[in-house]
């Protein structure tokens, strides 16, 4: 008996092995491949040969993008989004055009090499308004990555003509029933269409998902990773799924950290140089999950640049990281927990393909 169970791991684990084995020298997988990853125990051996090909084609340097987070307006109404329209509890604010320059100007004197701007969508900044913001921003000799939703060709045209270098927008998950479920009014395939156009563009792409949705299935994740390798996208954030109580969604106590790293793990085994971020979500759920990411394959963190007033109301998800802390602490936080681990911010602008 005590051998057969012995035979039996050495078969799950070698199987483990061979697949880590030719994703280390290949880059691909098939679905199949993947589910088995995603289901595997060995998550030490997954986190380590990501952590090998972060190394090996991305380097020790950590990029880090400061994120202004400008409206809580949103005119949508994600099921899973505390910052979804019918959500009356949230307290709602705006940044004016000016102020979002003066924290971005702020942010570039703390050294970031990037400045990101997000918002819900927020029909309040016209094309007009956010270009005026990007072109002023253009100016701090930073790149500008948007993440403000869906828009149409034209207006993602209007920001790339701007001088906006990224932008970013999570696909959320492939499954076509799920997404419809969970973000009514809107739907998958123009989502698709969306990122289709941003990568026309000449945009860098910026997608991800969230892990744990009540409903998501592996092989559904299995399918979101091979989205991403097809588009490619330049950047891909993966964050655990945070049951936020002000939600139609149904309350879940389950933790998700620890699947979500494995899906990162994946991603950058499969696509060995692209940028991933440690995302706060998974610091939310764990102490020291950006710098577990960092050493599961991430090489981004996207460090709160908003001044402290607002951060408590861009409450997408309870418990959210650096609510009451400064664009300065957390300049410094962050430098400070990345020397830890023995790795370095990165001098430059950290693009994905020219690594300028
Ligand atoms: N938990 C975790 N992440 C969430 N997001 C939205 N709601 C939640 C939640 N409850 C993520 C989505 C969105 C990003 C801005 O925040 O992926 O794209
Ligand atoms: Fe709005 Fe984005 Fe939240 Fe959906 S996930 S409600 S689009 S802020
Ligand atoms: Fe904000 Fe550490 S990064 S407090």
């Amino acid at each position: 008996m005590k051998i057969r169970i012995f035979d039996r791991i050495c078969a799950m684990t070698s199987g483990i092995y061979s697949i880590l084995d030719k994703v280390i020298k290949l880059h691909s997988l098939n679905e199949d491949d993947i589910l088995r990853l995603l289901k595997t125990e060995e998550n030490n051996n997954l986190f380590s040969a990501a952590d090998k090909v972060r190394k090996e084609h991305v380097g020790d340097e950590v990029h880090l993008r400061a994120l202004i987070e400008f409206s809580n307006y949103c005119k949508q109404n994600c099921l899973y989004c505390g910052l979804r329209r019918d959500n009356p509890k949230i307290t709602r604010y705006r940044l004016e055009p000016q102020e979002i320059i003066n924290l971005a100007k702020k942010a570039a004197d703390y050294g970031y090499k990037t400045i990101v701007l997000q918002s819900g969508e927020d029909l309040y900044y016209t094309v007009d308004k956010i270009s005026k913001i990007i072109s002023e921003i253009k100016n701090f000799d930073v790149a500008v990555a948007l993440s403000i939703g869906e828009k149409s060709f034209e207006e993602y045209k209007a920001y790339r003509r701007a001088g906006t270098d990224r932008y970013l927008l999570r696909i959320e998950t492939t499954d076509e029933a799920l997404y419809n479920k969970l973000n009514p009014s809107m739907s998958l395939q123009n989502r698709m269409i969306c990122l289709e156009n941003i990568k026309k563009l000449g945009y860098e792409v910026g997608s991800g998902i969230m892990v744990g949705l009540p409903g998501q299935t592996l092989e559904s994740i299995a399918k979101d990773i091979l989205y991403f390798k097809s588009i490619p996208v330049d950047m891909a954030g993966i964050g655990p799924f945070i049951y936020h109580p002000d939600t139609p969604i149904k309350k879940t106590e389950e933790n998700f950290f620890e699947l979500a790293l494995k899906v990162m793990a994946i991603l950058r085994l499969l696509m060995p140089d692209i940028n991933i971020p440690a995302t706060t979500a998974m610091e939310t759920l764990n102490l020291n999950g950006r710098l577990i990411a960092l050493q599961c394959g991430a090489n981004v963190v996207m460090p709160n640049a908003t001044e402290t007033a607002y951060r408590k109301h861009y409450e997408i998800y309870p418990g959210k990281i650096c609510i009451g802390d400064s664009p300065k602490h957390c300049r410094f936080c962050i430098e400070n927990k990345i020397k830890s681990i023995n790795r370095c911010v990165g001098e430059n602008r950290g693009y994905h393909r020219s690594n300028s």
